[in-house]
């Protein structure tokens, strides 16, 4: 299994402040890596690392086998890094600015650019300082992903876009991945993280809490399922499934809260006569939050 991301112990202090602290994180090639973490947890801090902007106070940072803080010219042109504060120059077009960190860069075929801004709607001929936002963003986007490094790494990417540009920008993603690259992204937005990474880590207070595959994550979550039947529902049967955690009824309807598969409640109420099933989203969030809030 190569890898695209390899820390070890890495750790950032900011005078007193201990920002990131002994950081442990292997990412192999080829998959989305969600960093999760509230406000300050250290994850802006962790990518500056990555991305070998700044130096660790101890600990390594090891990308492609270089190391981030030293060997950075090795590094650039494998890596696309979207800053979480993208700012452009407001007095270039977007098309300047984009052909001229082509240039710099090398190996940046126009074509590709000119597909990018289409896909994203943007118009590369007024001057960046008119343009919103969201469409500053996107610039962002295009110039992080315009030389296809085989690593991105990307400080919450979808600030700004609409919800149109994010699923675009999403899709952008999976092909990223299917493509055998890999990515690395920071987000507050949990619905996203879900649809598109494949592992997440959450830090906490510069501390890495978990990290877990988001499969794994979903089988934590609960679930409400509410199950009408013909008759009487087999409360006591229902009870002794593995995973239920909570159940009440109303007549013919038994309203379950499960954690992980929805298997063996299936399993268990086949001999059943079921006449509707519903199943409410697994509660993701909730799961989040818990590692968010508590200590572990
Ligand atoms: N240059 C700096 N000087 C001093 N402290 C800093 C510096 N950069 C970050 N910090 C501190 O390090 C901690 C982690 O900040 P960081 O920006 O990495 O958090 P974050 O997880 O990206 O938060 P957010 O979700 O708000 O973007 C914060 O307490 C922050 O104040
Ligand atoms: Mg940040």
């Amino acid at each position: 299994m190569e890898l695209a991301i390899r820390t070890r112990r890495l750790t950032k202090r900011f005078r007193h402040h201990l920002a990131l602290s002994e950081l442990n994180l292997d990412v192999p090639t080829g998959m989305v890596f969600g960093y999760l973490g509230p406000n300050g947890a250290g994850k802006t801090t962790t990518i500056r690392l990555l991305a070998g902007l700044i130096r660790p106070t101890s600990g390594s940072a090891i990308v492609f086998g270089f190391d981030a803080a030293d060997q950075y010219d090795a590094l650039q042109r494998r890596i696309g890094y979207l800053p979480g504060d993208f700012a452009p120059y407001p007095d270039l077009t977007a098309a300047q600015y984009l052909r001229y960190f082509a240039n710099l860069r090398g190996g940046v075929e126009s074509a590709g650019v000119d597909r990018l801004a289409k896909r994203f709607e943007l118009d590369v001929t007024v001057k960046i300082g008119t343009l919103s936002h969201g469409n500053r963003q996107k610039i962002g986007i295009i110039q992080a992903f315009m030389h296809e490094p085989d690593l991105l790494i990307l400080d919450e990417p979808t600030a700004g876009l609409d919800p149109i540009m994010q699923r675009e920008f999403l899709a952008l993603l999976r092909e990223t991945r299917d493509a055998g690259r890999t990515v690395f992204l920071s987000s507050h937005i949990l619905a996203e993280v879900e649809a598109v990474a494949d592992t997440v880590g959450i830090l906490r207070r510069g501390e890495l809490v978990t990290t877990q595959s988001v499969e794994a994550l979903k089988a934590q979550a609960r679930r409400r399922l509410e199950l009408t039947f013909a008759t009487t529902p087999p409360m006591d049967r229902i009870r002794q499934v593995p995973g239920v955690q909570d159940i009440s009824s109303d007549g013919c309807t038994a309203h379950v809260v499960l954690t992980g598969s929805t298997a063996e409640l299936v399993k268990a109420v086949a001999p059943y006569e079921v006449t509707n099933l519903v199943s409410h989203e697994a509660d993701l969030e909730s799961v989040f939050l818990d590692y968010y809030a508590a200590p572990r």
